[in-house]
């Protein structure tokens, strides 16, 4: 799961000698430390550089790159151009937002999933696409796409589970040798 970090700001604005005029690349070095541009330290920013947050939402949202929300462990690009559409994109968009609880441009609310729809993504041939975690997959329809990404959580489940269950083991084998000596 992505894990949220702090940030020391103040520092971040030394390293450009407090210049507003040097905001992006600050913006960038926040985004570097957390993943994303969480609104606390964007109010300190603003309160630090005495540029309004208005100003710095506005640089945030003009820029493809910065991203005001975290990101998912998963990446889901869901192609909505012209053929992909005309194949039941949209359908796609709509039932998997509704299944896992996703919202254009955002994360899911348990960070499993980040979901953007895209233009063409170049594989027309294969419409409806849909890249996952960088992966391709086409010819895809509603049962099909919400399969995709059940199986993504059931693995990550499985996963999981294993991880805790060798963390008890774990604990059980120290436990023991402590018991011993
Ligand atoms: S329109 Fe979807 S891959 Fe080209």
């Amino acid at each position: 799961m992505a894990e949220e970090q702090t940030v020391d700001i103040a520092g971040i604005v030394d390293r450009y000698e407090g210049d507003p005029g040097m905001l992006i690349p600050m913006m960038q070095d926040v985004q570097a430390a957390c993943g994303y541009l969480p609104q606390t330290e964007l109010k300190e920013l603003s309160n630090r550089l005495a540029v309004p947050l208005a100003r710095i939402y506005s640089v945030a949202t003009f820029y493809a790159s910065f991203r005001l929300m975290p990101k998912g462990d998963h990446t889901i690009q869901l192609c909505m151009g012209t053929v992909c559409f005309l194949k039941g994109a949209d359908k796609i968009s709509q039932a998997i937002q509704e299944e896992f609880q996703l919202v254009p441009g955002g994360t899911s609310p348990d960070r499993r999933f980040t979901f953007s729809p895209v233009n063409c993504v170049g594989a027309c041939a294969l419409a409806p696409v849909m890249v996952v975690d960088g992966h391709y997959h086409g010819n895809l329809d509603v049962d099909g796409a919400i399969r995709l990404l059940g199986e993504i959580v059931q693995r990550d489940e499985a996963a999981r589970e294993a991880q805790r269950k060798a963390a008890e083991k774990a604990a059980k084998k120290k436990k023991r040798g402590s018991k011993k000596s």
